[in-house]
């Protein structure tokens, strides 16, 4: 036998046993539960800033899942998606009310700093095992398909598709959803929108998926945003 190959009995007693794989397994619950909760924790912390609804994240993570499974995402890259959809803004935390709140137009400083938010988001994100990889989908999530977009002015395929996809759906919900400040657009003009950035913000795969079901989505949109009307918006 050469001298790099294991022995048959040593194998054996490489194999794991059943107590090894009860305890890999219960790991494996555990690290799951530990990732929820910190998806959890975050959504918190966005609720407080009162940057998010419930409603507005679920919503994003549903139509992520939906155009990652059609552009044929892996297993590994849907959760990532899952993650970025859910937590894309959670470095607006860093901006100032002021900023943040402010319902008209931002100044050339201010908007400097609101574009800071993706890197904010990355910084904190990155730090968490398991979330290293979804922090760098949320750093690109502002990149625009023709180069234009921040933090990094990457172009098509140079911006991941993760980031793609948050871009277009996230784009989308703003455009439909109402403000305290401003209504939100009717259904054919937030389409309208989304065909005109189509291959110059936009990826036009993910908008081509994205508009594949959007508009079967509406109904249940606008059920559940309370100062959206359904009639008023399709
Ligand atoms: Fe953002």
């Amino acid at each position: 036998m050469p001298n790099n190959e294991i022995p048959a009995s040593a194998m054996s007693s490489l194999a794991p046993s059943a107590t090894d794989l009860l305890r890999i397994k219960q790991l494996e619950e555990q690290t799951s539960a530990l990732r929820k909760s910190v998806i959890c924790a975050f959504n918190h912390l966005l609720d407080l800033k009162d940057l998010n609804t419930g409603v507005h994240s679920t919503r994003l993570a549903e139509w992520g899942m939906r155009v990652g499974h059609e552009l044929g995402l892996e297993e590994a890259q849907l959760q990532n998606l899952e993650v970025a959809a859910l937590l894309h803004d959670i470095g607006k935390v860093g901006i100032p009310d002021s900023i943040l709140l402010k319902p008209e137009r931002l100044g050339a400083e201010e908007y400097a700093l609101m574009k800071k938010h993706s890197e904010y988001g990355w910084a904190v994100l990155r730090m968490l095992p398991g979330f290293e990889r979804a922090a760098l989908d949320i750093l690109h999530h502002h990149e625009s398909f023709d180069g234009k977009g921040y933090p990094a002015g990457l172009k098509k395929n140079e911006i991941p598709v993760v980031s793609r996809i948050v871009c277009v759906i996230d784009a989308f919900d703003a455009m439909v959803s109402s403000r305290p400040y401003r209504k939100g657009l009717p259904y054919q003009e937030a389409v309208r929108r989304l065909n005109v950035g189509s291959g110059t913000q936009f990826d036009p795969t993910v908008v081509q998926s994205f508009l594949s079901f959007a508009k079967s989505e509406m109904s249940v949109v606008f059920a559940a945003a309370p100062g959206t009307s359904l009639s008023s918006a399709l």
